[in-house]
């Protein structure tokens, strides 16, 4: 056995002093602007139960006004706006096992945060304060859901696919007898009306099989440099060529300073299409809708810091009925349809458009009756991103 000592570890409160004799190197400013700046959140109180620092990310995830008198007041009272969060803080100094990267869903913003408690130590060891650090993981929860459908998708888009190929054939065979049937019985006229409905029927089965084939068929963007305001134009004739839009007025709020984004212009007009024939359908001739577009400087809802670029965001809102809350999220669904001819991929489409673009389509109320459609897209394409 040896008889040399142990060599005791350094302790946290040990190794402290000596970080301090960074002290005078470096600015004090520098630690204050590093925490403000920080991308992630964080949240410092006191043993006492004061707010010893809070920086601009914690204010703008947890959906508080930053205010200079924070600093310095009882965390109870700053915090008092987001209970789960003063929770979290409370217990710092009661729980035996403090959360590390830990989730939780705030019930105000329904944002969703990972984070960390740790308690600060002075030299002695001694408890005082904490601190949460956190990080906003919404948009990443957003790209786990979006992963989700789209596996769901695939596997329902391969069984569709399956289907609709095999139905192919067999409805280009009805219809061509149809029509030879047709032909032979000209003096019957009951069997001349049958059979014209046959190979009605017959015609719009092979428009649902073709749609269902366009939309489980992978996207291939054809990507470059496109006017959403010639976009938008365009989709709103073909939207009119498709569905009477009768008395239903159109307004179109596009600034002349908007720049031209990335993206296929051909799968852009898509998406406005189906987004405007749904309100066509849904305004049945009366009433109207706004289309507005809106250039952004990062994700609106994430922030620059989560490098997104720069977007725009395009809504197209209605004074349809609105969508019944109870569907509201299964109407991106393929086959999902309230109408009695629809085939319910036109939203389908429209995300499957948006998601290549890697952009984001919400959904909601519009205020005073109505549905808004919020599409938001990235001003660069994703590969242009990592060029530059
Ligand atoms: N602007 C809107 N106002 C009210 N309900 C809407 C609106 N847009 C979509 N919906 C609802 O969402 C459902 C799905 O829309 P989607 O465009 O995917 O299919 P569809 O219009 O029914 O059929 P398709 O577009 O394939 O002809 C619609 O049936 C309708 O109930
Ligand atoms: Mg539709």
């Amino acid at each position: 056995m040896s008889s040399e000592k142990p060599r005791r570890r350094p302790s946290a409160a040990s190794a402290a002093p000596k970080l301090r004799n960074a002290d005078g190197v470096v600015p004090d400013d520098f630690y204050r602007d590093m925490v403000w700046t920080l991308r992630n959140g964080v949240v410092g109180v006191t043993r006492d139960g004061r707010i010893a620092v809070m920086n601009e990310i914690a204010y703008r995830v947890l959906g508080l006004k930053p205010r200079a008198s924070d600093i310095g007041r009882p965390f109870a009272e700053v915090l008092k706006d987001v209970p789960d969060v003063l929770r979290i803080i409370a217990g710092a100094f009661e729980v035996s096992h403090l959360p590390n990267r830990a989730e939780l869903r705030l019930k105000t913003t329904g944002k969703v945060i990972g984070y960390t408690l740790s308690l600060v130590k002075d030299p002695r060891g001694r408890d005082v304060g904490a601190t949460l650090f956190f990080k906003d993981l919404t948009r990443v929860e957003q790209l786990e859901e979006r992963e989700r459908l789209r596996d769901r998708l695939a596997a329902l888009g391969e069984m569709a696919a399956a289907i609709a190929h095999e139905v192919k054939n067999p409805l280009a065979g009805i219809e061509v007898m149809a029509g030879i049937l047709k032909r032979q019985l000209p003096e019957s006229q009951d069997a001349q009306n049958i059979l014209a409905d046959i190979i009605k029927e017959a015609k719009m089965a092979n428009v649902i099989v073709q749609e269902v084939l366009a939309f489980v068929r992978p996207i291939r963007l054809e990507v470059e440099d496109v006017s959403l305001s010639d976009v938008i134009t365009d989709a709103i004739a073909m939207a009119e060529s498709h569905e009477r839009r009768g008395a239903a007025q159109v307004t179109v709020d596009v600034p002349e300073s908007l720049r031209p984004i990335q993206g296929d212009p051909h799968q852009l007009r898509q998406i406005f299409r189906n987004l405007l024939t749904n309100a066509f359908e849904a305004m049945n001739g009366t009433g109207g809708v706004a289309i507005t577009a809106l250039a952004v400087d990062g994700d609106e809802e994430t922030g620059p810091e989560h490098g997104t670029g720069p977007t725009v965001v395009v809504t197209v809102a209605d004074t349809g009925p609105g969508i019944p809350l109870d569907v509201m999220d299964r109407i991106f669904s393929p086959f999902f349809t309230t109408k009695p001819q629809g085939s319910g991929l036109g939203l389908a489409i429209v995300r499957k458009i948006v998601d290549a673009h890697d952009g984001r389509i919400d959904v909601s109320e519009r205020a005073g009756g109505g549905t808004v459609f919020r599409v938001t897209l990235p001003v660069r394409s994703p590969q242009q991103l990592f060029a530059s």
